[in-house]
């Protein structure tokens, strides 16, 4: 039977269907975001039924089930989910008429594999460990969320590789680095007494994507968080997430002996230093028996490390690994360069820890970004992935983006992610294949926003993050197709409109803001907007114009043999690839070549006349993807139609204003006219010059 609230809700739908005009009668309830991808929202027609004559008891076998926290997660997650998605309350022992079991290992350890096996009359979940209970669970809610039939279900899934955690910069004062949804969601101030619900709700998101570890402060790291005063606070963080399998670690500032522990230095190799370590582990296990670990940016940026004192990155991994032992692992990041200038800072990192593998600990894993710039558009993959056999590498992803457009309009990393992943390393494997021993980190993009991410589309990034780190071999698009399911519509023409919106999103941040390999091209400081003319910054690699090296004859980094020869990073295999500019994959073409701006591309342009194609593409690509968004608002909730349109306008200024500014800019170093009916930029370059956004967020 229906109930009222259903009959009204479907009376309101068909009457907006009718009417099908305005975002007021939109069919769904208005939601604000915070339920993210676990709404559960009811399901309908034949599914619906399926599932009401299932209507499942929710129980486990475990005997200790009532005192493992983890799987009364499971269970209750399991209870709500079900009520939800029946729209009713959760069955009572008579009216039940199938049942979900619980049937998993006792253990906490264990790497979360599980099974999940449908019949008629049961569905079962089973694994291992008690995580194979959590991860089985959310699995379940997710197939039968998709409207999947509950007695065909059959999953068997084990993680790719043992780490899949998030990175957050947030900083003590709740200011977050990079951040564009709001302040820090942890509230230092006020812990240990009080603990912000929102941090058990996020490690229920985390969980439902099997994410299990998370560094809660930022890599440019203060050392109060090896301070006594924090040890309560992570303990209350820790013990909160422990039921959802995530384990808490922290960023260590290198430094940390000599600003907070009394020492005069922090000499990696100082026996007082490695004591203070050593005694600093202890107490944070005394408190935190399954603390994970430190994540270290040392001598890069400013940030001090064991270069201070002559000492290698392996000296300083290799001491906090001593610290540790067993019981945790050091994450010691590849993302170094000097404060002095060099030539072609891509190159530093290979060249400091490509000598020295074999010489990491056990527990150290290496933490390299997917490029060796810096979380460009697109860069192509970083040369170290599987050019050190003998050291595990670990990939980091920027959730946050941090130079695609912050948080405003529709910017799905899913294809970017899987290009990275699927990425012949010319090693014996792709670089999933090379990091499936360690595993991926991503820079969050969470903060106290409602909604989690600033833009709602922000939450697919989340979302495809931790099912990439999952499983790297599922596909971008799948992942779009899932996470618009459950985050807006099972109506299958409206996934329809909007996942190839989502796919195409990512190369169209790439063409307005930079095409064919151009990187590094945006406003100083906070990197928001275009900045192609900054060259008077103190340091020759903090300039756009270093990158793009724009002159009257042509543009491009030359980075082969005759450049700064960062092609011999590569397998021979992969830098032929990219040797021959007539050969090679245009889309990487100018970050590898120097080139005229009259040399002939494939399309039978000029690479001028190609450029400027790149750029018109990507502005048209975004006023469709606007347009399309606009035509969807009776089948989406008003409140988030809304606010998705309104960041798609946003979207669609800045696509116009790095298109014009560049194509200003790029004309006063070449002097050449616009290709034939191309629209002129809409201001001179001067005006653009002065358009500063001091009050972008996130630095
Ligand atoms: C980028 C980013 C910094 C960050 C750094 C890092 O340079 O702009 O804010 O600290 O990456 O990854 O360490």
């Amino acid at each position: 039977m229906m109930t009222m609230g259903r009959l009204v809700n479907r009376l309101a739908a068909v009457l907006c269907m009718l009417i099908a005009s305005s975002a007021a009668c939109s069919p769904v309830r208005a939601e604000d975001g915070y339920d993210l991808w676990l709404r559960y929202a009811p399901l309908e027609g034949e599914a619906l039924q399926r599932l009401q004559s299932f209507n499942p008891l929710v129980r486990s076998d475990v005997q200790s089930a009532q005192g493992s926290p983890m799987l009364s997660v499971a269970t209750s997650e399991l209870r709500v989910g079900l009520a939800k998605l029946t729209g009713g309350g959760p069955p009572t022992g008579n009216e039940s008429r199938g049942l979900v079991t619980l049937r998993c290992g006792q253990s906490t350890a264990g790497d979360g594999r599980f099974t999940v096996t449908g019949s008629p009359r049961e569905i079962t979940i089973s694994g291992p460990g008690e995580t194979s209970c959590l991860y089985g669970a959310f699995a379940l809610l997710r197939e039968l969320s998709l409207g999947r039939d509950p007695a065909m279900i059959a999953l068997s899934e084990r993680p790719a590789m043992p780490l899949r955690m998030l990175n957050h910069w947030d900083n003590p004062d709740g200011h977050v680095e990079r951040g564009y949804a709001g302040r820090s969601i942890f509230d230092w101030w006020r812990l240990p007494d009080r603990l912000d619900p929102r941090l058990i709700d996020y490690a229920r998101a985390n969980a439902s994507l099997g994410i299990n570890g998370a560094v809660v402060n930022n890599v440019n790291a203060s050392p109060l968080y090896l301070t006594p005063r924090y040890l309560p606070k992570l303990k209350r963080i820790a013990d909160a997430w422990r039921p959802y399998g995530i384990r808490l670690y922290i960023a260590a500032r290198f430094s940390a002996p000599r600003d907070v522990g009394g020492l005069n230095t922090a000499d990696p190799l100082d026996p007082a230093v490695r004591g203070w370590w050593k005694a600093k582990a202890d107490a944070i296990y005394a408190a935190i028996p399954d603390f994970g670990g430190f994540l270290v940016k040392a001598s890069s940026e400013g940030q001090p490390g064991p270069q201070d004192y002559g000492r290698s990155h392996a000296d300083g991994a290799n001491m906090l690994g001593a610290a540790l032992g067993a019981r945790g692992t050091v994450i010691w990041r590849a993302f170094v360069y000097q404060p002095e200038n060099r030539a072609d800072r891509t190159k530093q990192a290979f060249d400091e820890f490509k000598p020295l593998d074999g010489d990491f600990a056990d527990n150290v894993i290496v933490q390299v970004k997917n490029g060796p710039l810096d979380f460009q558009p697109r860069e192509p993959f970083h040369p170290l992935f599987g050019a050190v056999p003998k050291t595990r590498l670990m990939l980091e992803l920027q959730v946050t983006r941090e130079y695609l457009g912050q948080a405003s309009g529709i910017v799905y990393l899913g294809p970017m992610w899987e290009e990275v992943l699927r990425a012949d390393t010319g090693h014996g494997g792709s670089i999933a294949q090379m990091v499936a021993p360690a595993g991926m980190a991503g820079v969050a993009n969470t903060g106290s926003d409602r909604n989690w991410t600033g833009g709602h589309f922000d939450q697919a990034n989340w979302y495809a993050f931790g099912r990439m780190a999952w499983d790297p071999s599922l596909s971008a698009k799948a992942i779009a197709q899932e996470w618009t399911a459950l985050t807006f519509s099972r109506n299958l023409a409206v996934i329809a409109r909007i996942v190839p919106d989502m796919l195409a999103s990512r190369e169209a941040v790439v063409d307005y803001t930079g095409p064919l390999g151009l990187a590094h091209q945006m406003a100083t400081g906070h990197h928001y907007g275009p900045g192609p003319w900054v060259c008077d910054l103190p340091r020759a690699d903090w300039n756009p114009c270093y990158y793009a090296s724009a002159d009257k004859q042509g543009i491009g980094y030359d980075r082969t043999g005759k450049g700064s020869n960062a092609l011999a990073q590569y397998a021979p295999n992969v830098a032929a690839r990219w040797a021959d500019p007539a050969q090679m994959d245009e889309r990487y073409l100018l970050w590898f070549h120097h080139l005229p701006w009259t040399y002939p591309m494939r399309s039978g342009r000029s690479l001028w006349h190609e450029l400027v194609a790149g750029y018109d593409r990507g502005v048209a690509r975004v006023d469709t993807i606007a347009a399309n968004w606009a035509a969807l608002a009776p089948y989406i909730d008003a409140e988030r139609h809304t606010d998705v349109a309104a960041g798609l306008s946003s979207q669609r200024r800045e696509a116009r204003q790095w298109r014009d500014a560049s194509l200003a800019y790029w004309q006063s170093r070449n002097g050449l006219a616009l290709p034939f009916g191309t629209r002129a930029p809409d201001h001179p370059l001067e005006w653009y010059r002065l358009e500063t956004t001091p009050e972008a967020p996130g630095r």
